[in-house]
């Protein structure tokens, strides 16, 4: 499932070119999730009025895919793709800048990953979830960047949104939750030029910042164990 998911957000990567609309990206990642006879997880849960979550420039997440939102080089874009399948869901997303970087979005985008990668390693059986939370704020403030408050990783795997409801990118003392051996967590960054919250558009979807900050997201699936973890969305290339 997680390979499936990890796939589907990389080609849609690879397929998203300057001049396309986001409605097109969305139907590619459509046809590429039935192919596999793979749900959409947001539509199915929410109802969420896309295949995929595609967010653009200030935008956040949950961007809504539509006819009318191009494409253009140096854009920074956000795909999403969480599908359940035989009862299992998984999920990832990750941003990333269309051709040519020409705003200087890439700091921010590698910090995100960079920090992902990290965060990732540091999480095992019994580590506090605050501490992860603690060890991203920390990292994206030593790179000038701060981090989203009110976006959080989750536990995911009958659903798509299970315990620990909540994972977040800050250190929060009152969160004294430990991450639990072999269970299935989704691990998100929410790495910002300065906003640290995220409204809600009127079209009562799209996460934005309201004072033209930009934000860069990265997901992963991840198995917690008593060592490493395993990555299993890794096919995402993120
Ligand atoms: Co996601
Ligand atoms: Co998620």
């Amino acid at each position: 499932m997680s390979g499936v998911v990890s796939t589907i957000l990389r080609k849609m990567r690879e397929y998203a070119a300057p001049g396309m609309s986001t409605m097109e990206l969305d139907q590619y990642g459509g046809q590429l999730l039935n192919a596999q006879n793979a749900k959409s997880a947001p539509r199915v849960t929410y109802g969420f009025p896309g295949w995929t979550c595609i967010s653009l420039n200030n935008e956040i997440a949950h961007g809504i895919p539509s006819e009318r939102k191009i494409l253009r080089e140096g854009d920074l874009i956000n795909i999403d793709v969480s599908a359940e399948l035989d009862g299992y869901w998984s999920d990832n997303g990750g941003s990333f800048v269309l051709g040519k970087d020409v705003h200087h979005f890439n700091p921010l985008v590698n910090t995100s990953k960079r920090i992902l990668r990290e965060a990732i390693q540091k999480i095992k059986g019994g580590v506090r979830i605050s501490e992860v939370g603690m060890f991203i704020e920390k990292e994206a403030k030593r790179s000038g960047f701060k981090v989203i408050r009110n976006l959080v990783g989750h536990g995911v795997g009958k659903g798509l949104h299970e315990d620990p409801k909540e994972i977040p990118c800050y250190h929060d003392p009152l969160n004294l939750k430990r991450f639990k051996k072999n269970s299935v967590v989704a691990i998100e960054t929410f790495i910002s030029t300065k906003a640290t919250y995220a409204y809600t558009n009127n079209d009562g979807w799209t996460l934005t910042t309201r004072d033209g900050s930009f934000v860069a997201q990265h997901e992963h699936t991840i198995l917690v164990t008593d060592s490493q973890p395993v990555i299993l969305t890794s096919s995402n290339g993120i």
